[in-house]
């Protein structure tokens, strides 16, 4: 959702404050927006530009009025809440000499509107951060971050501010409340964003903000205080990416880079998790052994894709470890009264850190007694921060908004889980568990091979594009793998799409399938789940019987599909319970080469935001 950029540097009139925040706010891009603008404090006073639409409509408007130099800037790209995507509703929104960007929603704006309007405020647009920029207008008296704190105070809801004034140059304050704001540390220049991408390009070194923090920015200082006005500490930390991470290299889209990209994201993930014995030892895991080994029930939330991987997660769970594991979307967990206590342990899956439904059913969670581990690939983000431990993935940065590389590194992060929890509890011996985690690191080779052959799902996915709708079925950890299969199509290809349990088909959906219905099937390998395996080709038959165009993703060797498959897409032999790293990849690219035949913007599809900061 909204990217946040701020910038300060020592000279009081450089184009590098609005050069960094256009470049910032380019590769906040993957974020999702609808309009986007920029504030620069010159030495003459305050000037604005924003317009609704993509970034290149407020980069044709500058090189045609362009803004004078100055010495501070801050930009903004705005995913549309309260008010449409028009050049009024973008930020910045100013008030005389001030200007103010905004992500999050400000829940009792309504109220406060009706007090400033009955006080002679003037409203240029209908959001409710315009709100925010009066009242910073109204209590500032020459002390920006005292008036933020003020402001502060008298909000409800989800929020990160930065805000700037004519008569401060070269000064930004930021405030976050529930929604990400970092510093960025340079050399006579310190910079803010939403995350760590606003200001890869110029500075590694970061400062993490707490909750309730207000940040004051100048070239050569940062002051962090309490939302009470106590000074504060933050976090110092080197992000371990670079700019280069955060660009297409060659690809067509960031999304066909990060399918790519997985076979490292699997095996960075793996990377430096045993001793010399072989054995799993989880540094990051900060809850005592002793907890561990006495919890009696495990919830996983998460949303989308990331609920998906724990689904996943279930199935080798309780195989490794025989704890009963519960799956639970993480709007829904926090409002049905969950029976969780302090022998729980709460598994929150999160790519991004920020998702704001998982972030509040964390809090739930806490609140009555459990301990939670966060599963993340953002360092440094608010989930992994208010949770009890967190296990991070090494995904790297992932861009397009439909979510590959992040699911895989999020499903290996679990098996790693399983295997230590089973190491610490016993439920496994030491020879077993040795045996799945070489297995489990044959998977980055095998992903590579299931990409060596994707012109072949491409080829398929090309002649498919007109198609109206596909079902996706499967049966054990195949039935998370045909949810995230659909989930991909529905997103970046607007098809609807629908993944079934495949033992579910007779009680309804099978009702669906037509003459000439597509139809995935995700075959389990024949190879010790002989049963499961004759269950599915079953399946398979039975809607081939009924007209439908069978599409079926099978290990190498396995031929017993081939009589009723118009497609096979070949996976490398894998054991069952990891299958699901290797069996995802050819429905990644399948969704990838169809929505790129229909034209469609695979990297920002329509209506959906990267990091989802709002409930
Ligand atoms: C789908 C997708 C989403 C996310 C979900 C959770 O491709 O990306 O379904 O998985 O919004 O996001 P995170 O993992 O950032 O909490």
């Amino acid at each position: 959702m909204c990217g946040i950029v701020g910038y300060v540097g020592r000279s009081q009139a450089s184009q590098r404050p609005l050069e960094v925040v256009l470049s910032g706010l380019g590769r906040l891009e993957y974020r999702g927006y609808d309009s986007a603008g920029v504030a620069v404090v010159c030495p003459d006073g305050l000037v604005t530009a924003k317009r609704a639409g993509k970034l290149t409509n407020l980069l044709d408007d500058l090189a045609e009025h362009p803004l004078a130099p100055g010495s501070a800037a801050i930009g903004h790209t705005r995913w549309a809440t309260h008010g449409g995507p028009t050049d009024g509703n973008a930020h910045p929104h100013r008030v005389g000499g001030l200007a103010v960007i905004h992500n999050g929603i400000i829940e009792n704006f309504a109220t406060l509107k009706a007090e400033l309007l009955a006080d002679g405020a003037e409203f240029l647009s209908d959001t409710d951060t315009e709100v925010v920029a009066h009242l910073l207008a109204r209590a500032y008296e020459g002390d920006l971050t005292e008036a933020m704190r003020a402001v502060v105070a008298r909000l409800d809801g989800a929020f990160t501010l930065l805000a700037v004034h004519e008569d401060a140059p070269g000064r930004v304050v930021g405030a976050r409340r529930n929604s990400p704001l970092v510093v960025g540390l340079g050399e006579g220049e310190n910079f803010l964003g939403s995350d760590v991408a606003a200001f890869i390009a110029s500075t590694k070194e970061a400062l993490e903000l707490g909750q309730d923090q207000i940040v004051t920015i100048t070239a050569d200082s940062v002051d962090v205080i309490g939302f009470d006005g106590e000074p504060a500490t933050a976090t110092a930390y080197t992000v371990d990416w670079d700019a280069t991470a955060a660009v297409k290299g060659g690809f067509a889209s960031f999304m066909d880079k990060e399918i790519h990209d997985q076979p490292k994201a699997v095996a960075d993930t793996l990377l430096g998790r045993t001793d010399p014995r072989g054995a799993l030892v989880l540094d990051e895991l900060r809850i005592p052994e002793a907890a561990l080994r006495s919890i009696d029930k495990i919830i996983v939330i998460a949303c989308g894709t990331a609920a998906y991987s724990g689904h996943v997660a279930k199935y080798a769970i309780e195989h490794w470890c025989r704890i009963p594991v519960e799956v639970e979307l993480a709007h829904e967990f926090r409002y049905r009264d969950p029976i969780v206590g302090p022998r729980t342990l709460v598994v929150a899956i999160s790519q991004s850190g920020e998702t704001m439904d998982t972030l509040m059913a964390v809090r739930h969670a806490r609140e009555q007694g459990a301990s939670v581990l966060a599963i993340c690939n953002t360092h440094g983000s608010t989930i992994p921060r208010e949770s009890d431990a967190v296990l991070y993935t090494h995904a790297g940065p992932e861009v397009a908004v439909a979510s590959t590389k992040a699911f895989l590194a999020q499903v290996a992060a679990c098996y790693l889980l399983g295997l230590y929890l089973a190491q610490l509890r016993g439920t496994k011996f030491p020879d077993e568990l040795r045996e799945i985690l070489e297995d489990l690191h044959a998977l980055p080779d095998k992903i590579q091979r299931v990409l060596d052959d994707e012109e072949a799902v491409r080829h398929v996915a090309q002649k498919m594009a007109d198609e109206e709708s596909f079902l996706f079925l499967g049966r054990h950890v195949g039935y998370p793998v045909a949810l995230e299969g659909a989930l991909k199509l529905k997103e970046i290809a607007y098809i609807h799409a629908e993944g079934f349990a495949a033992g579910e088909l007779k009680h309804g959906p099978i009702a669906l399938v037509d003459e000439g219905q597509p139809v995935f099937v995700i075959v389990p390998s024949p190879r010790g789940r002989d049963q499961l395996h004759a269950k599915v080709v079953s399946n398979i038959q039975e809607v081939r019987a009924r007209g439908a165009r069978t599409l079926v993703i099978a290990e190498d060797g396995d031929e017993a599909v081939v009589p009723y498959a118009d497609v096979v897409f070949r996976v490398p032999q894998t054991p069952s319970l990891l299958a699901p790293l290797v069996a995802v990849v050819p429905l990644q690219i399948f969704a990838c080469a169809l929505a790129t035949a229909k034209g469609l913007d695979v990297d920002q599809p329509r209506n959906l935001a990267k990091s989802v900061t709002v409930e």
